[in-house]
């Protein structure tokens, strides 16, 4: 075949320029195999480093969350917004077009609603189903100290396992019951066994001492927005989580039951990508919102 190169432009070799062999841009991730780092670089942006998750998986134990009633009508318009989508099979194959170009965090546990043990949950997605819609990772909740302790890192354990098969990431989401306490002592404790037993991304929530969680995990941490607050506050939350290190947002509530979700959302990523101050984000937001 050598024949058909039949172009009169001198080879170059380079021969004197070693190849680049540059580290790959997430904590932790240097050692994974390619598809997993590419997975992980359709969720967080290689320019930033960071990630703005849209979150509106509420309704696998929560049934139809205030502002997640109609998905179709609140949550399509803020998609073009968010880096990652995170959400069940449900609503991505009922809901969301396939033609979006977002990357899509799957929520892969669940079991019990809000009337039972919300700890006593299993695997609820299984990986080919995930591979079969594209998706860039599969969300585990771990209850660290809750009644089913050790089941649900079991669980978390096993896909991991199974989703390496794949270079498919595993992100572990660090729920906390109402009997433990939100500190950084606590957070720390959970967010750490997580990474140990191989977690690839970790969310949790934002507490004071942030820095610490973030400073003992090996691997990227975002933080869930939580119960819904005034706006100034939520993307105070936001800076604060940033400059203590956290590689992101996964906010859902804190969005899409604002005032004005889209002028939120966009809010968030001047925060989370361009640096901005919390009070110029607020006054951006205000100004979208008025417009
Ligand atoms: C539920 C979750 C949610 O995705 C998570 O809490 C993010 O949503 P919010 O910002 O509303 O807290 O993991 O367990």
């Amino acid at each position: 075949m050598a024949e058909h190169d039949m172009s009169d432009k001198e080879k170059q070799y380079f021969f004197n320029t070693p190849q680049q062999s540059l580290p790959f841009f997430l904590k932790g991730s240097n050692s994974y195999d390619w598809g997993m780092k590419n997975r992980l670089a359709r969720i967080f942006n290689p320019d930033s480093g960071k990630t703005v998750m849209l979150a509106f998986d509420h309704g696998y134990f929560q049934g139809p969350t205030t502002g997640l009633e109609r998905v179709d009508i609140t949550i399509n318009p803020l998609v073009p917004y968010a880096d990652a989508l995170m959400c069940t099979r449900g609503i991505l194959r009922s809901v969301i077009d396939p033609s979006v170009q977002n990357s899509v965090v799957m929520r892969a546990s669940g079991g019990p609603s809000i009337l039972k043990d919300l700890s006593n949950e299993q695997i609820a997605v299984n990986v080919e189903d995930a591979l079969r819609m594209n998706v860039s990772a599969m969300a585990v909740q771990v209850f660290v100290g809750g009644a089913c302790e050790t089941q649900t890192i079991n669980n978390m354990t096993r896909l991991i396992d199974k989703c390496n098969r794949y270079g498919m990431p595993v992100l572990g989401v660090t729920a906390v019951g109402t009997e433990l306490t939100r500190d950084a002592r606590y957070i720390g404790l959970a967010v750490r066994i997580l990474a140990e037993l191989g977690a690839a991304v970790i969310k949790t929530y934002f507490v004071p001492e942030f820095e610490t969680v973030v400073a003992s995990c090996p691997v990227p941490v975002v933080i869930a927005g939580g119960k819904k607050l005034p706006e100034l506050d939520a993307l105070r939350m936001a800076r604060n989580a940033i400059d203590a290190g956290a590689a992101g947002v996964d906010m859902g509530r804190n969005i899409f039951q604002s005032d004005a979700p889209i002028a939120m959302i966009k809010a968030v990523r001047k925060v989370v990508h361009e640096n901005m101050s919390a009070e110029h984000a607020f006054e951006f937001y205000q100004e979208l919102k008025n417009s």
